[in-house]
């Protein structure tokens, strides 16, 4: 087992509908099938790690409600520790309303973080030792932003290296971006945050520029079908992604950024960790569904495996 990492991020109940097609706005359509399942940014990177053999530990909020235990069920099944499950007795549990396409396996998503949004200055101090043991902290922006910054304020301090996936996409100040080791958005999360259009290896070397100015050591930009583009200032690669039939996208940029701190945390180098994320990120969306879809490490072994054969 690697150091210890922490996830401090959301959990939200995800309830998914599948259709043939996504609905255009003003439309109403007939979905086929439903679930609700335990999801959120934060949560499923978290239960990606832990399945990866990771030692992690989430640091999440849920209200005092019967949509909080859908997040207490899952994390006992698994066997996660539930210490850090922090509880607001005056906001709801956030959920996620999430549509996917049968056809293309994509989706469309409106999260209401509820609790998460409302993290108490109290509820970080109660984490303080926990951040500041931890090797890495894995964080991402379904939580409040005053909560967060001083999260990552607390983490610089104790020299944690600090690993944000900017998701759902929000400008990041340049003071908080000088703190970060490692940044991992998606093409247009990266677009958002450098106002440069990723379509490319020269378009990503721009954006991941942007990044690397402000003090960012490394850049991963995950780019879809074209693989991930990453950085550490010296050497940069487009690391072509692994095709699978794909069910469900959902979730896939959670489970390659709970592979690739699984991988950091283990000692491996930056390229080395965006090959495991991405064998993470690949069979996680030939399931259905997010946290549940995560696979464990003896499938993302198996599939490592048969790559370099
Ligand atoms: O990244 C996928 C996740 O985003 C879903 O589980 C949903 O909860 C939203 O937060």
């Amino acid at each position: 087992m690697g150091k210890p990492i922490v996830v401090f991020g959301s959990f939200v109940v995800d309830l998914t509908g599948w259709t043939e097609d996504l609905p255009q706005p003003g439309q109403t359509i007939l979905g086929k099938n439903f679930k609700m399942g335990a999801g959120g940014k934060g949560s499923n990177q978290a239960v990606a790690a832990y399945r990866a053999g990771a030692d992690v530990t989430l640091v999440t909020k849920l209200g005092c409600d019967m949509l909080a235990d859908v997040g207490m069920h899952f994390y006992e099944q698994e066997g996660m520790n539930t210490e850090f499950i922090l509880r607001d007795k005056k906001f709801e549990t956030g959920v996620a309303l999430i549509i996917v396409s049968q056809k293309s396996a994509q989706n469309e998503i409106a999260v209401i973080p509820g609790a998460c949004g409302h993290i108490t200055v109290e509820d970080v101090e109660s984490c303080r030792k926990l951040i500041e043991t931890a090797s890495i902290i894995l964080l991402q922006h379904e939580i409040n932003l005053d909560a967060q910054r001083m999260i990552i304020d607390i983490a610089h301090r104790a020299g944690v290296r600090i690993v944000l996936n900017p998701a759902p996409a929000v400008k990041v100040p340049d003071d908080i971006l000088s703190k970060i080791d490692t940044v991992t958005p998606n093409e247009t999360e990266a677009q958002t945050l450098t106002g440069i259009e990723v379509i490319s290896y020269e378009t990503a070397e721009k954006a991941a520029g942007f990044f690397l100015n402000k003090g960012v050591k490394n850049v991963v930009i995950t780019m879809g079908k074209m693989g991930v583009f990453a950085t550490d200032g010296r050497k940069s690669e487009l690391l072509p992604g692994i095709e699978v039939e794909a069910v469900d996208t959902t979730g896939a940029g959670d489970a390659f950024n709970g592979g690739l701190v699984t991988a950091f945390s283990e000692g491996k180098s930056l390229f080395e960790a965006i090959r495991f994320g991405n064998a993470v990120g690949a069979l996680a969306v030939t399931k259905a569904g997010t946290a549940p879809a995560m696979p464990y490490r003896s499938e993302i072994e198996k599939m490592i495996g048969e790559i370099l054969k």
